[in-house]
Protein backbone atom coordinates (compact mmCIF):
# COMPACT_ATOMS: atom_id res chain seq x y z
CA UNK A 1 0.00 0.00 0.00
CA UNK A 2 2.61 2.88 0.63
CA UNK A 3 4.32 1.93 -2.79
CA UNK A 4 1.26 4.74 -3.62
CA UNK A 5 2.85 7.56 -1.54
CA UNK A 6 4.98 10.01 -3.29
CA UNK A 7 8.16 11.73 -2.25
CA UNK A 8 7.21 15.11 -0.46
CA UNK A 9 9.09 18.30 -0.42
CA UNK A 10 11.52 18.84 2.37
CA UNK A 11 9.43 21.37 5.63
CA UNK A 12 10.30 24.69 4.13
CA UNK A 13 12.00 25.98 7.39
CA UNK A 14 13.95 22.74 8.17
CA UNK A 15 14.95 21.58 4.84
CA UNK A 16 16.90 25.16 4.71
CA UNK A 17 18.91 23.71 7.97
CA UNK A 18 19.87 20.87 4.86
CA UNK A 19 20.39 23.29 2.37
CA UNK A 20 22.57 24.94 4.56
CA UNK A 21 24.72 22.15 5.88
CA UNK A 22 25.03 20.93 1.89
CA UNK A 23 26.83 24.31 1.15
CA UNK A 24 30.43 23.76 0.90
CA UNK A 25 31.45 27.84 0.41
CA UNK A 26 32.74 28.68 4.15
CA UNK A 27 31.61 32.64 4.39
CA UNK A 28 28.56 31.04 3.93
CA UNK A 29 25.35 32.37 6.01
CA UNK A 30 22.31 30.67 7.69
CA UNK A 31 19.47 33.25 8.73
CA UNK A 32 16.88 30.38 8.19
CA UNK A 33 15.65 28.38 11.35
CA UNK A 34 14.82 30.43 14.21
CA UNK A 35 17.70 29.02 16.66
CA UNK A 36 19.47 31.63 18.54
CA UNK A 37 23.14 32.26 17.73
CA UNK A 38 25.84 34.19 19.80
CA UNK A 39 28.01 36.44 18.03
CA UNK A 40 30.61 33.27 16.91
CA UNK A 41 27.44 31.73 15.25
CA UNK A 42 27.21 29.04 18.15
CA UNK A 43 24.48 28.00 20.23
CA UNK A 44 25.55 26.94 23.50
CA UNK A 45 24.30 25.02 26.13
CA UNK A 46 23.09 28.12 28.32
CA UNK A 47 25.10 28.43 31.97
CA UNK A 48 22.12 27.91 33.80
CA UNK A 49 20.78 24.98 31.90
CA UNK A 50 24.40 22.83 32.41
CA UNK A 51 23.81 24.18 36.32
CA UNK A 52 20.92 22.40 36.10
CA UNK A 53 21.50 19.78 34.41
CA UNK A 54 24.33 18.91 36.42
CA UNK A 55 22.62 18.83 39.50
CA UNK A 56 20.23 16.90 37.95
CA UNK A 57 22.38 14.17 36.87
CA UNK A 58 23.80 14.26 40.75
CA UNK A 59 20.59 13.87 42.41
CA UNK A 60 18.29 11.66 39.91
CA UNK A 61 17.35 8.40 41.86
CA UNK A 62 14.73 6.88 38.75
CA UNK A 63 13.98 6.95 35.23
CA UNK A 64 10.28 5.50 36.50
CA UNK A 65 7.21 7.04 34.45
CA UNK A 66 5.86 9.84 35.54
CA UNK A 67 2.40 10.34 33.78
CA UNK A 68 0.44 12.41 30.93
CA UNK A 69 0.36 15.78 33.00
CA UNK A 70 4.43 15.70 33.34
CA UNK A 71 6.82 17.22 35.48
CA UNK A 72 4.43 18.43 38.11
CA UNK A 73 7.14 21.09 39.84
CA UNK A 74 7.51 22.29 36.07
CA UNK A 75 4.01 22.39 35.81
CA UNK A 76 3.79 25.08 38.91
CA UNK A 77 6.78 26.80 38.11
CA UNK A 78 5.16 27.53 34.57
CA UNK A 79 2.15 29.10 35.90
CA UNK A 80 3.92 31.48 37.65
CA UNK A 81 6.46 32.43 34.69
CA UNK A 82 3.28 33.14 32.24
CA UNK A 83 1.19 34.44 34.82
CA UNK A 84 3.42 36.39 37.01
CA UNK A 85 2.94 36.25 41.06
CA UNK A 86 -0.27 37.95 41.34
CA UNK A 87 -2.24 36.83 38.66
CA UNK A 88 -6.02 36.50 39.89
CA UNK A 89 -6.32 33.24 38.15
CA UNK A 90 -3.70 32.09 40.04
CA UNK A 91 -5.02 33.12 43.39
CA UNK A 92 -8.02 31.83 42.05
CA UNK A 93 -6.54 28.34 40.52
CA UNK A 94 -8.50 28.95 37.20
CA UNK A 95 -5.98 27.56 35.27
CA UNK A 96 -5.39 24.22 33.74
CA UNK A 97 -1.38 23.69 32.85
CA UNK A 98 -0.12 20.54 31.41
CA UNK A 99 4.05 19.92 29.91
CA UNK A 100 4.16 18.98 26.55
CA UNK A 101 6.66 18.36 24.30
CA UNK A 102 7.56 21.59 23.06
CA UNK A 103 5.41 24.12 22.01
CA UNK A 104 4.07 22.39 19.09
CA UNK A 105 3.17 19.47 20.80
CA UNK A 106 1.16 22.29 23.06
CA UNK A 107 -0.25 23.54 19.93
CA UNK A 108 -1.48 19.93 18.89
CA UNK A 109 -2.52 18.78 22.39
CA UNK A 110 -4.91 22.13 22.31
CA UNK A 111 -6.09 21.36 18.43
CA UNK A 112 -7.41 18.06 20.02
CA UNK A 113 -8.73 19.04 23.04
CA UNK A 114 -10.72 21.79 21.22
CA UNK A 115 -12.47 18.91 18.86
CA UNK A 116 -13.04 17.31 22.27
CA UNK A 117 -15.16 20.23 23.39
CA UNK A 118 -16.34 22.42 20.33
CA UNK A 119 -16.81 19.81 17.56
CA UNK A 120 -14.19 21.31 15.03
CA UNK A 121 -15.01 24.66 15.19
CA UNK A 122 -12.60 27.24 12.93
CA UNK A 123 -9.25 28.73 14.14
CA UNK A 124 -7.93 31.86 12.50
CA UNK A 125 -4.61 32.65 12.47
CA UNK A 126 -2.62 35.86 11.40
CA UNK A 127 -1.78 36.25 7.79
CA UNK A 128 1.56 35.49 7.56
CA UNK A 129 1.74 33.08 10.55
CA UNK A 130 4.22 30.48 11.22
CA UNK A 131 4.19 27.36 8.77
CA UNK A 132 4.27 24.94 11.11
CA UNK A 133 0.37 26.26 12.74
CA UNK A 134 -1.37 25.40 9.81
CA UNK A 135 -0.17 21.37 10.07
CA UNK A 136 -0.27 21.19 13.83
CA UNK A 137 -3.63 22.38 14.59
CA UNK A 138 -5.48 21.75 10.75
CA UNK A 139 -4.43 18.08 10.17
CA UNK A 140 -6.25 17.42 13.47
CA UNK A 141 -9.36 18.68 11.87
CA UNK A 142 -9.84 22.14 12.68
CA UNK A 143 -10.89 24.48 10.13
CA UNK A 144 -8.20 27.27 9.46
CA UNK A 145 -8.91 31.09 8.30
CA UNK A 146 -6.52 33.81 8.37
CA UNK A 147 -7.07 37.54 9.42
CA UNK A 148 -5.02 40.50 7.86
CA UNK A 149 -2.11 41.19 10.65
CA UNK A 150 1.10 42.33 8.27
CA UNK A 151 1.19 44.95 5.80
CA UNK A 152 4.44 43.62 3.53
CA UNK A 153 4.51 46.99 1.76
CA UNK A 154 4.58 49.44 4.68
CA UNK A 155 6.03 46.61 6.93
CA UNK A 156 3.50 47.32 10.10
CA UNK A 157 0.45 45.58 11.18
CA UNK A 158 -2.45 46.17 9.71
CA UNK A 159 -4.44 46.87 12.39
CA UNK A 160 -7.82 48.38 11.35
CA UNK A 161 -8.24 45.28 8.92
CA UNK A 162 -7.27 43.37 11.35
CA UNK A 163 -9.79 44.54 13.60
CA UNK A 164 -12.61 45.02 10.85
CA UNK A 165 -12.39 41.19 10.31
CA UNK A 166 -12.13 39.91 13.58
CA UNK A 167 -15.49 41.79 14.24
CA UNK A 168 -16.77 39.23 12.03
CA UNK A 169 -15.74 35.85 14.06
CA UNK A 170 -18.29 34.26 15.86
CA UNK A 171 -18.66 33.05 19.45
CA UNK A 172 -17.02 29.71 19.54
CA UNK A 173 -14.40 30.31 17.04
CA UNK A 174 -10.79 30.60 18.55
CA UNK A 175 -8.60 33.47 17.50
CA UNK A 176 -4.50 32.42 17.24
CA UNK A 177 -2.62 35.52 18.21
CA UNK A 178 1.50 35.32 19.15
CA UNK A 179 2.21 36.76 22.20
CA UNK A 180 5.24 38.71 21.39
CA UNK A 181 8.01 38.16 18.87
CA UNK A 182 5.61 37.50 15.83
CA UNK A 183 6.92 34.71 13.69
CA UNK A 184 7.68 35.35 10.72
CA UNK A 185 7.26 38.95 10.83
CA UNK A 186 8.36 40.78 13.97
CA UNK A 187 5.87 43.36 14.11
CA UNK A 188 4.29 42.67 17.68
CA UNK A 189 0.98 44.38 19.14
CA UNK A 190 1.54 47.38 21.33
CA UNK A 191 -0.38 47.34 24.96
CA UNK A 192 -3.09 49.40 23.42
CA UNK A 193 -3.45 47.36 20.63
CA UNK A 194 -4.25 44.41 23.31
CA UNK A 195 -6.43 45.95 25.24
CA UNK A 196 -8.27 46.76 22.18
CA UNK A 197 -8.61 42.93 21.49
CA UNK A 198 -9.53 42.39 24.56
CA UNK A 199 -12.96 44.84 24.32
CA UNK A 200 -13.45 43.24 20.82
CA UNK A 201 -13.43 39.72 22.11
CA UNK A 202 -15.84 40.65 25.12
CA UNK A 203 -18.28 41.98 22.36
CA UNK A 204 -17.89 38.83 19.69
CA UNK A 205 -17.09 36.17 22.74
CA UNK A 206 -14.81 33.84 20.38
CA UNK A 207 -12.13 31.98 22.44
CA UNK A 208 -8.66 33.90 22.48
CA UNK A 209 -5.62 31.16 21.85
CA UNK A 210 -1.89 32.83 22.41
CA UNK A 211 1.00 31.18 21.06
CA UNK A 212 3.88 32.02 23.47
CA UNK A 213 7.22 30.99 21.77
CA UNK A 214 9.49 33.58 22.31
CA UNK A 215 9.26 34.65 26.29
CA UNK A 216 11.77 36.81 27.30
CA UNK A 217 13.20 37.71 23.33
CA UNK A 218 11.00 41.03 22.78
CA UNK A 219 10.94 42.68 25.82
CA UNK A 220 11.23 40.36 29.08
CA UNK A 221 9.99 37.74 30.20
CA UNK A 222 7.13 40.12 32.14
CA UNK A 223 6.49 41.99 29.14
CA UNK A 224 6.29 39.60 27.01
CA UNK A 225 3.45 37.81 28.78
CA UNK A 226 1.63 41.13 28.65
CA UNK A 227 -1.17 39.99 26.45
CA UNK A 228 -1.90 36.58 27.69
CA UNK A 229 -1.84 38.00 31.22
CA UNK A 230 -4.07 40.96 29.99
CA UNK A 231 -6.91 38.38 28.49
CA UNK A 232 -6.77 35.56 31.06
CA UNK A 233 -7.39 38.74 33.59
CA UNK A 234 -10.33 39.82 31.38
CA UNK A 235 -11.80 36.92 29.32
CA UNK A 236 -13.83 34.14 30.80
CA UNK A 237 -11.23 31.56 28.92
CA UNK A 238 -8.31 31.19 27.19
CA UNK A 239 -5.71 28.89 25.63
CA UNK A 240 -2.20 29.63 25.88
CA UNK A 241 0.65 27.67 23.68
CA UNK A 242 4.18 28.41 25.29
CA UNK A 243 7.61 27.15 24.75
CA UNK A 244 10.53 26.61 26.44
CA UNK A 245 12.98 25.81 23.32
CA UNK A 246 14.34 29.10 22.72
CA UNK A 247 14.52 31.14 26.13
CA UNK A 248 15.87 27.73 27.78
CA UNK A 249 17.48 26.81 24.82
CA UNK A 250 16.26 23.48 24.89
CA UNK A 251 15.53 22.70 21.31
CA UNK A 252 16.15 19.20 20.91
CA UNK A 253 14.78 18.00 24.75
CA UNK A 254 11.21 19.17 23.26
CA UNK A 255 9.81 21.29 26.35
CA UNK A 256 6.59 23.34 26.71
CA UNK A 257 3.41 23.70 28.27
CA UNK A 258 -0.50 24.02 27.36
CA UNK A 259 -2.43 26.37 29.28
CA UNK A 260 -5.99 26.57 29.39
CA UNK A 261 -8.04 29.29 31.78
CA UNK A 262 -10.91 28.90 33.13
CA UNK A 263 -14.29 30.22 34.62
CA UNK A 264 -14.24 28.20 37.45
CA UNK A 265 -11.86 25.67 39.63
CA UNK A 266 -13.65 23.00 38.55
CA UNK A 267 -13.59 23.61 34.91
CA UNK A 268 -9.96 23.73 35.07
CA UNK A 269 -9.54 20.33 36.77
CA UNK A 270 -12.27 18.96 33.98
CA UNK A 271 -9.84 20.51 31.33
CA UNK A 272 -6.70 18.99 33.30
CA UNK A 273 -8.59 15.38 32.51
CA UNK A 274 -9.13 15.83 29.01
CA UNK A 275 -5.98 16.90 28.23
CA UNK A 276 -4.94 13.84 30.17
CA UNK A 277 -6.31 11.66 27.85
CA UNK A 278 -5.89 13.42 24.68
CA UNK A 279 -1.91 12.61 25.46
CA UNK A 280 -2.53 9.16 26.54
CA UNK A 281 -4.04 8.85 23.15
CA UNK A 282 -0.95 10.39 21.37
CA UNK A 283 1.87 9.88 23.34
CA UNK A 284 0.95 8.59 26.60
CA UNK A 285 3.61 10.82 28.62
CA UNK A 286 6.21 13.57 27.41
CA UNK A 287 9.46 13.13 28.34
CA UNK A 288 10.54 14.75 31.56
CA UNK A 289 14.67 15.68 31.14
CA UNK A 290 14.47 19.07 29.74
CA UNK A 291 11.41 20.05 32.07
CA UNK A 292 13.22 18.86 35.02
CA UNK A 293 15.64 21.20 34.26
CA UNK A 294 13.49 24.28 33.76
CA UNK A 295 11.47 23.16 36.93
CA UNK A 296 15.69 23.54 38.81
CA UNK A 297 15.87 26.85 37.15
CA UNK A 298 12.48 28.14 38.16
CA UNK A 299 13.02 27.38 41.85
CA UNK A 300 16.76 28.03 42.32
CA UNK A 301 17.02 31.83 42.72
CA UNK A 302 20.58 31.82 41.93
CA UNK A 303 20.16 29.87 38.86
CA UNK A 304 16.91 31.93 37.69
CA UNK A 305 19.41 34.90 37.99
CA UNK A 306 21.63 33.45 36.16
CA UNK A 307 19.34 32.34 33.78
CA UNK A 308 17.55 35.88 33.40
CA UNK A 309 20.80 37.35 32.53
CA UNK A 310 21.60 35.26 30.10
CA UNK A 311 18.13 35.85 28.23
CA UNK A 312 19.02 39.33 28.51
CA UNK A 313 22.09 38.95 26.89
CA UNK A 314 20.64 37.23 23.94
CA UNK A 315 18.12 39.67 23.92
CA UNK A 316 20.33 42.86 23.60
CA UNK A 317 22.33 40.97 20.58
CA UNK A 318 19.39 40.92 18.99
CA UNK A 319 18.55 44.32 19.32
CA UNK A 320 21.94 45.37 18.54
CA UNK A 321 22.03 43.53 15.22
CA UNK A 322 18.74 44.99 14.29
CA UNK A 323 20.05 48.53 14.94
CA UNK A 324 23.75 47.43 13.46
CA UNK A 325 21.91 46.28 10.10
CA UNK A 326 19.98 48.89 9.43
CA UNK A 327 22.84 51.69 9.76
CA UNK A 328 25.12 49.61 7.86
CA UNK A 329 22.16 49.50 4.79
CA UNK A 330 21.59 52.72 5.10
CA UNK A 331 25.82 53.69 4.28
CA UNK A 332 25.12 51.61 1.67
CA UNK A 333 22.75 54.25 0.38
CA UNK A 334 19.88 52.42 0.83
CA UNK A 335 18.19 55.23 2.82
CA UNK A 336 14.88 54.35 4.80
CA UNK A 337 14.01 51.40 3.63
CA UNK A 338 15.45 48.86 5.70
CA UNK A 339 14.47 51.43 9.12
CA UNK A 340 11.33 48.89 10.02
CA UNK A 341 14.03 45.98 10.65
CA UNK A 342 15.11 47.96 14.11
CA UNK A 343 11.35 48.54 15.27
CA UNK A 344 10.50 44.96 14.63
CA UNK A 345 11.02 42.40 17.48
CA UNK A 346 12.35 38.90 18.33
CA UNK A 347 14.22 36.74 15.77
CA UNK A 348 12.42 37.35 12.41
CA UNK A 349 11.92 39.58 10.24
CA UNK A 350 10.96 39.56 6.26
CA UNK A 351 13.13 42.16 3.76
CA UNK A 352 10.57 42.01 1.58
CA UNK A 353 12.85 40.74 -1.43
CA UNK A 354 11.18 39.47 -4.86
CA UNK A 355 11.85 35.22 -4.99
CA UNK A 356 14.35 35.74 -7.70
CA UNK A 357 16.63 38.10 -5.07
CA UNK A 358 16.51 35.04 -2.23
CA UNK A 359 17.88 32.95 -5.05
CA UNK A 360 20.38 35.07 -5.85
CA UNK A 361 21.38 35.42 -2.50
CA UNK A 362 21.53 31.79 -2.10
CA UNK A 363 23.39 31.08 -5.14
CA UNK A 364 25.68 33.88 -5.66
CA UNK A 365 26.39 34.93 -1.97
CA UNK A 366 26.06 31.68 -0.16
CA UNK A 367 23.09 33.49 2.47
CA UNK A 368 19.88 31.28 3.15
CA UNK A 369 16.70 32.46 4.14
CA UNK A 370 13.43 31.64 3.50
CA UNK A 371 11.73 32.11 -0.05
CA UNK A 372 9.60 34.81 1.29
CA UNK A 373 12.39 36.77 2.61
CA UNK A 374 12.03 36.04 6.56
CA UNK A 375 15.64 35.88 8.10
CA UNK A 376 16.26 34.77 11.53
CA UNK A 377 18.54 38.02 12.52
CA UNK A 378 21.11 35.91 15.04
CA UNK A 379 22.54 34.31 11.91
CA UNK A 380 24.27 38.05 11.53
CA UNK A 381 27.18 38.63 13.64
CA UNK A 382 30.50 40.94 13.92
CA UNK A 383 32.13 38.91 10.93
CA UNK A 384 29.60 38.63 8.29
CA UNK A 385 27.13 41.46 8.74
CA UNK A 386 29.46 43.67 6.45
CA UNK A 387 29.43 40.86 3.94
CA UNK A 388 25.73 40.80 4.27
CA UNK A 389 24.94 43.78 3.83
CA UNK A 390 26.71 44.48 0.65
CA UNK A 391 25.47 41.62 -0.94
CA UNK A 392 21.75 42.89 0.09
CA UNK A 393 22.89 46.05 -1.17
CA UNK A 394 23.72 44.80 -4.37
CA UNK A 395 20.60 42.45 -5.07
CA UNK A 396 18.45 45.12 -3.91
CA UNK A 397 19.54 47.42 -6.38
CA UNK A 398 18.92 44.63 -9.45
C1 LIG B 1 11.22 28.74 13.08
O1 LIG B 1 10.17 29.32 12.78
O2 LIG B 1 12.24 28.77 12.38
C2 LIG B 1 11.29 27.97 14.38
O3 LIG B 1 10.12 28.12 15.10
C3 LIG B 1 11.69 26.56 14.21
C4 LIG B 1 10.64 25.68 13.60
O4 LIG B 1 10.39 24.61 14.14
O5 LIG B 1 10.08 26.03 12.56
Amino acid sequence: MFINLEQLPADPILGLIKQFGEDPREHKIDLGVGVYKDNQGLTPVMQAVQHAEQKLFADQTTKSYIGPLGVPQFNEAMKLLVLGQRHSVLNEQRIALVQTPGGCGALRVAAELIKRSHGAPTIWVSEPTWGNHTPLLGDSGLNIRSYPYYDFGKHRIQFDAMLSCLNQVPAGDFVLFHGSCHNPSGADLTREQWQQLVQLVQRRGFTPFIDLAYQGFGEGTEQDAYGFRLMAEQLPECVLAVSCSKNFGLYRERVGALAVTTETVASAQAVTTHIARVVRGIYSMPPSHGALIVAQILADPNLYKVWQEELSQMRQRLLHTRANLVEQLRQRGLGDRFDFLAREKGMFSFLGLKPEQVVALAEQFAIHMLGNSRISVCGLNGANIDYFAEALAAVSAR
